[in-house]
Parts: structure tokens; C-alpha cells; sequence
């Protein structure tokens, strides 16, 4: 399977079943370099399980995955080489402080000068203030913004983020959206999963909505607005939201046969 330049990651017909459950039926994405990718899908879409095989943690049925143009079944060490995983639940040490955590990842990667890398990823998430206390005492903002800031330990290319904010209040939700923009912004590919629409409009260069084992839409937050029917012109015009959008396409009825027929094609 080719890469082509500039794409941090390829996915091509990727089938994956547990017993009779057939959770992925033929997926297929790329993500451009330095971007931020959101699989978007209901709970139980099989985004978890698409980001495990990515992350060689579990290997396909069928088709084929590449990162950073290796090969995920094949090339898994290269892979891993390439990528970190924050999942779900912080991985993060309570009873260590916010630095020691960041220092031990760093001796984990035989790093050289690990107090200043520490110090550096505290800096880069705004942790700096809080850097010696004990993390049981830290919000779960800055627990989820110094499990990405672990997650980065050794600079790698890209970076998976499963469901970063799910179960975060409102303020610490904008923080760790604002880590996720400042990590593509120093050239981080992203991959988030999401089942929250407006975390992908908020964040995504490009949305897939992953629906039935299948993308189902795939494109920038204008095209998949295109996907609906021209807005209707009362008074103002209105903008349909990613939400009327996600609704539609998953749902069934006519605006699903619209939908299909101006699928978005992915990005050469
Ligand atoms: N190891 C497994 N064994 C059996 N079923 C699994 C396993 N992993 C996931 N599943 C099932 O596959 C489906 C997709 O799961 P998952 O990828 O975690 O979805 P999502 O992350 O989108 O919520 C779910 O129905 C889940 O119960
Ligand atoms: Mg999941």
C-alpha cells in the first residue's frame, strides 16, 4: 500500500469484528500532516477500536492501515516509534507531582536531560504554577492537559486522543481544546475521536463520521454543511450546525439520499 506525500495517515477498507459483532465494514480515511482529524461517531461506533488498531494494539480483519507510512501490522515498532495514545482515562500518577510524572515518562524513554524537557511540557500546557503539587489536588482539565503533556514525552509526530474531553466540565474542556490546538500548530498530527459534535466543529480540519462500521462523511466543516439541502431563506439565512448535519446522515430518510449523493471525496 502507497502513502502518499504529505498524509501522516491512511486507512483503507479496515474490517474488524468481535465474535458476530461486525464493528468496522470497510473503513477508509486519510489524515493530512500537521492536521487535526476527528472521528466523529455515537458511542459503540467503533471509533476505540479503529484508534487501537492505528495504534497497534489490535489488529484488523482485513484491509490495511499505515502511520507516518508504516505499515501497522508489518512495521508495528515503527509505528509505535511514531505515535503516543492518551486514552480515555488519564494515565496519569496521583500521588506524584505533575513533574515527577513528566520526569518518569522521560527516564521511561531513556531521554537525555529530563528535568528540562519536564519543564518545558509544563511550560507548553500551562502547568508551570502547578508544577510540585501532587496531581490528586489538580482539576480534571489539568490532569486531561498533563496526560497529553505525558503523551508527548519524546516529540512524537502523531498523537491520538480518544474521547480527550469526555467527562470534563465546561472550563476544563476549553483548555485542553486549547493544548489540542497549540500541539497541530508545532506541526502535531491529530487524531481525535469524539461522540461531542461541536468538539469536532470547534477543533477539526476535517470531520469523518463513523457510522456502521463505515465513513459515511467525510470533509471539512463547510463540506459536510453542503451535505444538507441549501438553507431556507426566511428572514436570515441559516447555517445548518454539524449537529443537523450528523443527524441527517446517520439518520434515514430523504436528506440520508441527499447526503449520498454529494458524498465528499477524500483529500489527494
Ligand atoms: N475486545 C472486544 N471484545 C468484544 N467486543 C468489543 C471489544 N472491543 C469493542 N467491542 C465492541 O465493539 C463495538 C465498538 O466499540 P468501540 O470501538 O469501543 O466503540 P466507540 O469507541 O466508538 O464507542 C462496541 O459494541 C463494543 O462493545
Ligand atoms: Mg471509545
Amino acid at each position: 500500500m502507497t502513502t502518499r506525500p504529505g498524509e501522516a495517515i491512511r486507512v483503507r477498507g479496515l474490517e474488524k469484528s468481535f465474535g458476530d459483532l461486525h464493528v468496522l465494514r470497510g473503513t477508509d480515511f486519510a489524515v493530512a500532516r500537521g492536521s487535526i482529524f476527528a472521528l466523529l461517531g455515537s458511542n459503540g461506533a467503533g471509533k476505540t477500536t479503529v484508534v487501537r488498531i492505528l495504534s497497534t494494539l489490535l489488529r484488523p480483519d482485513a484491509g490495511s492501515a499505515t502511520v507516518e507510512g508504516f505499515d501497522v501490522v508489518a512495521r508495528a515498532a515503527d509505528v509505535r516509534e511514531s505515535i503516543s495514545l492518551t486514552g480515555q482515562f488519564a494515565a496519569v500518577d496521583d500521588v506524584l507531582t505533575g513533574r515527577e510524572n513528566l520526569v518518569l515518562v522521560a527516564r521511561l524513554r531513556h531521554l537525555d536531560d529530563v528535568g528540562r524537557v519536564a519543564d518545558a511540557l509544563l511550560a507548553r500546557f500551562g502547568l508551570t504554577d502547578a508544577a510540585r503539587r501532587r496531581v490528586a489536588t489538580y482539576s480534571g482539565g489539568m490532569r486531561r492537559r498533563l496526560d497529553i503533556a505525558m503523551s508527548l514525552v519524546g516529540d512524537p509526530p502523531v498523537i491520538f486522543l480518544d474521547e480527550p474531553t469526555t467527562g470534563l466540565d465546561p472550563q476544563s474542556r476549553l483548555e485542553v481544546w486549547n493544548s489540542v490546538r497549540e500541539l497541530a500548530r508545532q506541526g502535531t498530527t491529530v487524531l481525535l475521536t469524539t461522540q461531542y459534535l461541536d468538539e469536532a466543529e470547534q477543533l477539526a480540519d476535517r470531520i469523518a463520521i463513523l457510522h456502521e462500521g463505515r465513513i459515511i462523511a467525510n470533509g471539512t466543516l463547510a463540506d459536510l454543511r453542503r451535505l444538507l439541502p441549501p438553507a431556507e431563506v426566511e428572514h436570515v439565512e441559516k447555517q445548518p450546525t454539524l449537529e443537523d448535519v450528523f443527524l441527517a446522515v446517520v439518520g434515514t430518510g430523504t436528506a440520508v439520499a441527499a447526503a449520498g449523493r454529494t458524498r465528499v471525496e477524500e483529500p489527494r
